[in-house]
């Protein structure tokens, strides 16, 4: 597969680039082509696009841009159509000391979705610091994954898949976003009042069937 990581040349897009690399040829998207190019000089097989050419050249579209930036997407939508896109945006804000989810109602997925009509939008990677990927091997972990429809779902988690120790979850419909991102800031809160290091998702099942 051909990955177009939009936002490639920061924290997390770097790093789910890094990540993807093993089972996929990536494509690191930046405003800047220049910049694109600096960066995935250190992924193997990597090549660095401005964003409209790096959406026009792969079969799937990571969207790892601040939330402020989404606006930047309905020029995609595009060379965006009949794709997939995957959202690991959160929309956050610091109130009183605690990292809050930073939109009135929705998910900045949803908000992705109606920007880009054409395309199939699942949500993924939101609930990782990119700290978990900058390592070699990455620690065993659940991704939560929203889409609108089981196809669409499975789509993602083979790309999640691709990534040793990771282990998809469905999470419904794409409108569950807005519990997925929400879980964001909690982990983020978590772990600095209880001051441990970064956290990540990993449910435990029942050792029986669960009745
Ligand atoms: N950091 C994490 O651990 C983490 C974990 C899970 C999810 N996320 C989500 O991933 C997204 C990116 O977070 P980040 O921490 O990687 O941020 P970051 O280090 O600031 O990187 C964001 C990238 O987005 C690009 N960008 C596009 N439009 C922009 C704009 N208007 N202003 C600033 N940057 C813009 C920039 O690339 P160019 O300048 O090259 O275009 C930049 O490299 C956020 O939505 C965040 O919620 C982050």
């Amino acid at each position: 597969m051909k990955v177009a990581v939009l936002g490639g040349t920061g924290e997390m897009g770097s790093a789910i680039a890094k990540q993807l690399s093993r089972s996929n040829q990536v494509i690191i998207g930046s405003r800047d082509p220049a910049r694109a190019s600096e960066a995935a000089r250190s992924i193997a097989g990597a090549e660095g696009l401005g964003y409209l050419e790096a959406v026009q050249k792969a079969d799937v579209v990571v969207f790892a841009i601040p939330y402020s930036a989404l606006g930047e997407a309905a020029r995609l939508s595009g060379p965006a159509t009949g794709k997939l896109v995957i959202s690991a945006v959160n929309p956050l804000k610091l109130e009183g000391g605690l990292l809050k989810f930073a939109k009135a109602d929705g998910s900045a997925a949803e908000e992705l979705a109606s920007l880009l009509p054409g395309s199939r939008v699942a949500t993924a990677f939101n609930n990782v610091s990119a700290l978990f990927f900058k390592t070699d091997e990455v620690v065993p972990m659940d991704i939560l994954v929203a889409a609108d429809s089981k196809e669409t779902y499975e789509e993602a988690a083979n790309l999640v898949r691709g990534i040793p120790n990771l282990r998809p979850l469905y999470a419904g419909p794409l409108s569950e976003a807005r519990i997925v991102e929400r879980i964001t800031p909690l982990i983020l809160n978590l772990s600095r009042l209880n001051k441990t290091k970064s956290l990540a998702t990993k449910f435990v099942a029942t050792e029986g069937n669960g009745k």
